[in-house]
């Protein structure tokens, strides 16, 4: 890799309208997974893109399936470390797969490497760009789960053949943020600070995913149960007989902040369920807020 490969970029959100514009894709068909990142949906759909949701099983995305309903999709954007919501990592014969479609059908895939390194449970799989021999990947990293969202700094590693092309969007159109907020984050990296803080958020948030699991489990509810530990967060299952829309809006008048899993899905209805996020669990309150969540989802508060 070469440093004209990389741009810096105001986060994941950044990089992903640079690559739109780099690419020109606007206009075109894209896939991309369901359920799937709500504002990638948004952003797609901002560029004109008409977006297919592709189903993910065990394996990650359902390349067959995107064949069959998008077969002239120019893009394909995909969470293969940790599928984000449902946390699974795609497997080996997908992203073959995947990079085979591209190939075959001169389409781009845009690696979201949302968590990079922040896997709670054993190794991060190795980045699906470094299986990429045709220049068909174009790599996303982000700053805003493994330090904080409101640094609005991420990058994206483009194949060679286009660096050129985005050194011009990127000049004209979406310049570099702030070099204060660079130059922090490189000094931050220097002599291991940031391994060092990767390793010990590791240990932190397994610990409070741990406990919320165990809260969870404890309560041995059929209204609400762990469905998946992925990422940063337990998806919780709750009955599809109700609106986790309504049960999250609820909920924040306790203080309590679920994701509904439901507006992640491109297919509607959504599967219903909650996004609890374990990065700013209180380990001495969790069980009082999951049983606080029980109730509400029984329609008791
Ligand atoms: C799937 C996914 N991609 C990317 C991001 C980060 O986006 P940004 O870097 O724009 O904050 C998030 C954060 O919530 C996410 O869940």
């Amino acid at each position: 890799m070469q440093s004209a490969q990389v741009f810096v970029t105001a986060g994941f959100a950044g990089a992903l309208n640079l690559a739109i514009r780099g690419l020109q894709l606007e206009g075109r068909q894209a896939w991309m997974e369901d359920p799937g990142f709500p504002l990638t949906r948004t952003a797609l759909g901002l560029a004109s893109m008409t977006v297919a949701g592709v189903p993910v099983d065990a394996d990650g995305l359902d390349i067959d399936a995107g064949i069959r309903s998008a077969p002239e999709a120019a893009l394909a954007v995909v969470t293969p470390g940790q599928q984000a919501p449902l946390g699974m990592t795609m497997s080996l014969l997908r992203r073959i797969s995947l990079l085979d479609w591209a190939k075959q059908h001169d389409a781009w895939i845009i690696e979201d490497d949302y968590l990079g390194e922040l896997q709670l449970k054993g190794r991060a799989a190795p980045a699906l760009a470094s299986l990429d021999q045709d220049g068909r990947v174009l790599h996303i990293g982000t700053f805003s789960k493994t330090i904080s969202p409101a640094l609005r700094l991420g990058f994206i590693v483009v194949p060679l053949a286009m660096a050129r092309r985005f050194g011009e969007v990127a000049a004209s159109l979406a310049p570099a943020p702030t070099s204060s907020v660079q130059h922090a984050v490189t000094e931050f990296m220097h002599d291991g600070h940031y391994l060092r803080h990767l390793r010990r958020m590791k240990r932190l948030y397994a610990a409070r995913q741990a406990a919320l699991v165990r809260c969870l489990n404890e309560l041995a509810s059929e209204s609400i149960g762990v469905h998946a530990a992925a990422g940063m967060t337990v998806v919780a299952a709750v009955p599809q007989s109700v609106s986790d829309t309504d049960i999250a809006s609820r909920a924040r008048l306790f203080g309590l902040a679920p994701v509904p899993l439901s507006p992640w899905y491109t297919r509607k209805p959504g599967q219903q369920g909650l996004l609890l996020g374990v990065t700013n669990l209180n380990e001495r309150t969790v069980a009082a807020n999951c049983s606080r969540l029980l109730e509400i989802v029984r329609g008791r508060h």
